[in-house]
């Protein structure tokens, strides 16, 4: 009994890890290809109401038979039948990539930061840069439907530059900036990172995912008074100028920054891995962090970016995004909206003793 257990066990949790694929051949008929949605939904454990039922068949369908197509074409980058495959492409982009970077730069006017760029007299930097190898990056999280990618940018940054300068990887609270930081920003109706430093160095620091956890059903009402425990403060923010790959790559090699793309097209919903060189403008909608970057063998360069829809998305909830473009703006616009927060005080509380920032090793020349 006991090994029928432990193998029961083990077999699911080999289906859990198990990437959903599909054969050519169920997509020869509607019959085939509707046991194929079930087989999906099964996997990903999708219910639907039976009158939403067929909607949400023929989404699948154009979906299944679009990751088909590309996947059959030389791309650097390959699409699956992931978790978000019976929905549009516009609900999609309202429910996941819905921080409306643009319209809340619109309404904030011109970026504020502490003004500088420290990095601007970097004159090396690595070959690759993967801050995850380093430990400065936490499990890749998920906000759910909420608009709240904003939050998950900011906290990613300032978790990356507080274990640099202070050597501990602490997980901190998204929930706290959805709930607390609502001067510019609106919770799961979305938001900006530059606020959302301001709001951690005023507030005197962010909680941390432990003490105040993500819960995006529940928003609207501060706790933090209430809560107990450590802070991780930070010193201010910088802005990396504007469309330039060049002054992003020397930040990047220095901390994990706060990005915004646009990450509205089929494509971007349904990548599953490499890199990723496909259709998205520059209406920027998704705020995510950027803790690396690296070049193929095939000498296609690119940014290791960290999403927040959860593990089984992309690359293990990562993608790598096309770098070094002609366009100014990088792929997506991944250049337009950069920040990252500063800390100088290697101790966890608000402190003014100003450390050297930390040099990455094996410094070569890149630029
Ligand atoms: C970069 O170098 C210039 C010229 O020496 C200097 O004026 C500027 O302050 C330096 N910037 C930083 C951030 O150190």
């Amino acid at each position: 009994m006991k090994l029928i257990l432990i193998l029961f066990s083990f077999l699911f949790l080999l289906k859990a890890s198990q990437e959903f694929d599909f054969h050519e051949k169920e997509l020869e008929t509607e019959e085939s290809l509707s046991k194929l949605y079930e087989r999906w939904r099964n996997h990903h454990s999708v219910s639907r109401a039976s009158h939403e039922a067929i909607k949400r068949f023929n989404v699948f369908r154009h979906n299944v038979l679009h990751v088909h197509k590309t996947n059959k074409k030389n791309k650097p980058y390959k699409l699956k039948i992931n978790r978000f495959a019976d929905i549009t492409h516009h609900e999609f982009r309202n429910s996941y990539a819905g921080s409306n970077i643009k319209h809340h730069r619109m309404l904030r006017g011109p970026k504020r930061g502490s003004g500088g760029f420290m990095y601007e007299n970097v004159t090396g930097v690595p070959i690759s840069v993967d801050w995850r190898e380093k430990g400065a990056v936490t499990d890749v999280k998920n906000q759910q439907d909420c608009g709240s990618c904003w939050a998950f940018s900011t906290v990613a940054a300032v978790e990356g530059i507080n274990k640099i300068r202070t050597n501990k990887l602490v997980s901190l609270s998204e929930q706290e900036l959805v709930d607390c930081d609502n001067e510019e920003n609106q919770g799961c109706a979305g938001g900006l990172m530059e606020p959302a430093f301001d709001f951690i160095k005023n507030n005197g620091g962010i909680k941390t995912e432990e003490t105040y956890p993500y819960n995006p059903y529940d928003i609207g009402f501060c706790r933090a008074k209430n809560i107990e425990g450590e802070t991780v403060t930070i010193d201010g923010h910088e802005h990396v100028p504007e469309n330039d790959e060049e002054a992003l790559l020397k930040a990047v090699a220095h901390q994990p920054v706060s990005v915004a793309i646009d990450a509205g097209s089929s494509d971007f919903q349904l990548y599953s891995e490499g890199v990723f060189t496909g259709e998205c403008g520059t209406q920027l909608s998704h705020g995510v962090a950027i803790v690396g970057y690296g070049e193929t063998e095939n000498g296609i360069k690119y940014w290791i970016v960290r999403n927040s829809w959860g593990a089984e998305w992309g690359e293990g909830g990562y993608v790598r995004i096309e770098r070094g473009i002609s366009e100014n703006e990088g792929r997506c616009g991944i250049a337009m909206e950069a920040s990252y927060p500063i800390k100088f005080s290697s101790s966890s509380s608000a402190g003014t003793t100003t450390h050297e920032s930390v040099a990455p090793d094996d410094v070569k020349d890149e630029l």
